[in-house]
């Protein structure tokens, strides 16, 4: 008999499910949230409403794209956190209920290893152990990755997320949201040396993003006294270097990661993961460092529930499951 699983992720302004057969991703269905995009963020308040509105119709086709019902599963994944509360009470909620009326177990996940999971969807899989550079809206880690189930994080932000960084100084070039998409945009036609940042370097295999979004907020102070249109006349420059400058930033310390790890099997994931300055600079770091490198699909590096899925079949392999009595809190350790 197959092994079904319903992946469910509320966690922030995407409400989706996807379905994993026997290890396979069969489909995998995502409502993105526009209302936020007026308010230049996420509201937490309308993401609640707007999964609540679109949880059942999205895991309704789900089911019904590939012919199934909620009978034919064996098993409910959801994301349990980290995320915004609200959301992702929406999505846990619905799966305990389920799987309480169905009888079946239900699998909370974290989301940023599930990130990581989605490098398990298709071909080519990483060996282990792999480093696994997880860059999102809220996340920024070097994660060791020993197993599907056992991960470490080695290195992480002390502060913003470089997905804040790339949204907040979006934000101040006047682009709107989601920042990170814009800047990427924009970067393909600028020049990457044209200016530079200073950005603060932190001890160990930590990173540390909010230095660099003040310094960007100064620069472009200073510059606009001498000249208002500094930023249209200079917009895709100014994208450009502060693109090449966060990456910069990335990359030193996952080459040291690498380095004191002696690991060459080298992953990214995550929103931020989708940027083409990154994904090229991993593909080139992968000639000069000797580096296998893993780069997700575009559709599975920002929030899907096709991550949740696979998450979830791996952790039933391995018995990882929850129960009903579980926390509707976000988990908020790694490795729980
Ligand atoms: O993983 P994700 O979809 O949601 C969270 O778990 O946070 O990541 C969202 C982040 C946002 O900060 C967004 O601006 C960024 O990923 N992002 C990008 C790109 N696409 C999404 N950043 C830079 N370049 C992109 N192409
Ligand atoms: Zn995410």
């Amino acid at each position: 008999m197959s092994t079904i699983i319903l992946g469910i992720e509320s966690s922030c302004d995407e409400t989706a499910a996807a379905i994993c057969k026997d290890g396979q991703i069969i489909n995998n269905i995502v409502t993105t949230q526009l209302i936020h995009e007026k308010y230049g963020g996420v509201v937490p308040e309308l993401a609640s409403r707007a999964h609540q509105k679109n949880i059942i119709p999205v895991i309704d086709d789900a089911l019904k794209s590939v012919d199934l019902s909620m009978k034919d599963l064996s098993a409910i994944a959801y994301t349990q956190g980290p995320g915004l509360l609200g959301a992702l009470l929406v999505g846990s909620t619905f799966a305990k209920t389920a799987a309480m009326t169905l009888n079946i177990p239900v699998i909370p996940v974290n989301h940023m290893q599930a990130h990581i999971l989605a490098h398990f969807i298709d071909e080519p899989r990483p060996d282990f152990p792999f480093l696994c550079l997880t860059v999102s809206g809220g996340h920024t880690q070097i994660v060791k990755v020993k197993s599907h189930i056992d991960m470490e994080i080695i290195g992480q932000t002390k502060d913003d997320a470089v997905g804040e960084a790339f949204d907040k100084c979006a934000k101040l070039l006047g682009v709107g949201y989601p920042g990170g998409p814009k800047i990427d945009q924009l970067a393909q036609s600028g020049d990457p040396e044209r200016f530079s940042f200073p950005h603060s370097d932190i001890p160990d295999l930590d990173y540390s993003f909010s230095g660099i979004k003040t310094a960007f907020m100064y620069f472009l102070r200073d510059q606009k006294k001498n000249n208002e249109n500094f930023i249209e006349e200079n917009l895709n420059d100014l994208a450009a270097s502060l693109q090449h400058t966060l990456i910069q930033m990335l990359m030193k310390k996952l080459k040291k990661a690498s380095k004191l790890e002696r690991i060459r099997n080298i992953a990214i994931a995550g929103g931020v993961s989708a940027n083409s300055g990154l994904r090229n600079e991993i593909q080139s770091l992968s000639k000069k460092e000797g580096w296998k490198t893993f780069i997700p699909k575009f559709e599975y590096c920002t929030d899907n529930a096709a991550m949740i899925a696979i998450s979830g079949h791996y952790h039933f392999l391995n018995g990882k499951v929850g129960s009903l009595r579980d926390s509707p809190l976000p988990r908020l350790a790694f490795s729980d």
